[in-house]
């Protein structure tokens, strides 16, 4: 508390500096409960300028800063180390939407702004704001977009990256870059925009963006389908593309056993099939158009999908409590596997083609290294984003399973490697994958990425530790 400077407490007042080891607690430490870390104080700036004003009195300090939105990061992106030295800087003030326009289809909105938020505010002016994933209701612009976060809708609207159109953002001497702008084409030269999406918070603190907006759909449709195995799977997805590829709102993929997890632990959820299977996807079909036949269009492509014998059952959403019933199955797969135990996540990504062997090979690889491992691979199949997740052995000590954790991951992520993926796919780098920096981007790729951060942060106090080894 003494290292804190004077003038930041000036600066932010009582609602804006917290100090008191109870009040920062949370702050301090990941949802996951993975990385505990320590801080002097937590920062709650109410604006642009005095995120700019603590910066600049802190890069003068010496003290580093990690930024932090609704801090639910899969990989602790967002929470301090444990030296102390250091401060959180929440945008959690900074939750205004300054600007939505229907006619450019942008809104601006603070860093703070949490994502649900952002997309009631779009649902409003008629339009959508279309990024969405489980942890919309707590994560905020500003992490999204640090984190190049990705979600249930990029096979259809890409990712945080997609959606962004300008940003605001602190550097890390306190000058305040304003790159709001709402264009569609700017090609004027080094797309700084384009640095601080992904850079989790290690080259400057977004403090704003603008974004993409959408048309509201006005149809939509959901389907849940057990299905033959992995390659049944895939052929679905590809049916339904060749069908009509921009009705294709998200296409999940989920083991039997995720499913079993999610009946078993959520309270509500039910299996909407007459029969247990080891293979079921869920399909999320949507159109701008009010007469859509999207029924027809499922209709049409599961029968020909249960004729090749891919498809074994399925059942099509109707009504809206229906659909967020079948959705709920795939949303409650993390919360159901930290019931049942235990887990490792693998958050990583394939060319689409490679998904069925990725899932199989990594599920083999894994039950090689530890007898009894289970195995729950579920996600994004439709843009190659697989969890690899792997649950303990029924029985086992969660913590000697934990201990295995560097093991488990190093072999999915030998089988990734063999089929050109990548070790890290939309949860981002933050402390849990530094380490695997150096062997999959090694050489030119990590030097350009190590000069660039020395070029905007020579001192090193924008959320050390994370990212780069
Ligand atoms: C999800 O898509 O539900 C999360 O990104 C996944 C996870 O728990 O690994
Ligand atoms: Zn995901």
């Amino acid at each position: 508390m003494s290292d804190l400077p004077d003038a930041l407490a000036t600066l932010l007042g009582p609602a804006g500096l917290l100090t008191d080891p109870a009040d920062i607690a949370p702050a301090l430490s990941d949802w996951r409960g993975l990385y505990r870390g320590a801080a002097l104080a937590v920062l709650r700036p109410a604006s642009t300028q005095q995120v700019a004003d603590c910066v600049r009195i802190c890069a003068e300090a010496g003290i580093a800063i990690v930024p932090q939105g609704g801090n639910t990061s899969m990989v602790g992106g967002a929470t301090p180390e444990g030296n102390g030295r250091s401060v959180v800087l929440s945008l959690a003030r900074m939750n205004r939407i300054r600007d939505i326009d229907a006619v450019d289809m942008t809104m601006t909105a603070e860093a703070g702004v949490v994502v649900k938020a952002a997309q009631d505010a779009a649902a409003e002016a008629n339009c959508l704001f279309p990024l969405s994933f489980g942890g919309e209701g707590t994560a905020m612009i500003g992490g999204i977009l640090s984190t190049n976060a990705g979600g249930n809708t990029t096979v259809r609207y890409g990712n945080a990256r997609e959606l962004m159109l300008g940003l605001e953002v602190v550097l890390p001497d306190g000058q305040v870059w304003n790159g709001l702008r709402r264009l569609r084409k700017d090609n004027t030269g080094y797309a700084l925009r384009h640095l601080f999406v992904g850079a989790e918070g290690t080259l400057g603190i977004i403090t704003a963006a603008t974004l993409r907006l959408f048309a509201r759909p006005r149809a939509s449709e959901v389907l849940f389908c057990s299905v033959a195995d992995e390659d049944a799977a895939l052929a679905v997805f590809r049916r339904f593309r060749e069908a009509d590829e921009t009705a294709i709102r998200a296409f999940e993929y989920m083991s039997g056993l995720g499913v079993d997890f999610a009946v078993k632990h959520i309270p509500g959820v039910a299996l909407p099939l007459a029969q247990r299977a080891d293979h079921y996807i869920l399909v999320d079909l949507a159109s701008t158009r009010a007469d859509a036949d999207l029924q027809g269009l499922a209709e049409q492509v599961l029968g020909a999908a249960m004729e090749a014998g891919e498809v074994l059952d399925a059942v099509i959403g109707g009504s809206e409590a229906r659909r967020a019933a079948l959705w709920r199955i795939r949303e409650e797969h993390p919360e159901a596997q930290r019931k049942e135990g235990a887990s490792v996540k693998n958050d990583v990504s394939v060319p689409v083609s490679k998904v069925p062997e990725l899932i199989r090979r990594a599920s083999a690889a894994c039950g090689r290294l530890i007898p009894g491992i289970r195995p729950v691979p579920f996600g994004h199949m439709g843009d190659g984003n697989i969890h690899m997740n792997l649950e303990q052995p029924e029985g086992m000590d969660p913590a000697a399973f934990l201990a295995r954790s560097h093991d488990i991951m190093e072999t999915v992520n030998a089988v990734v490697r063999e089929l050109d993926g990548s070790f890290s796919a939309e949860h981002g780098i933050g402390r849990l994958k530094t380490d695997m920096m150096e062997s999959w981007r090694g050489g030119a790729e990590l030097d350009a990425m190590r000069r660039i951060k020395a070029a905007l942060d020579p001192t090193g106090i924008m959320n050390p530790g994370k990212v780069l080894p």
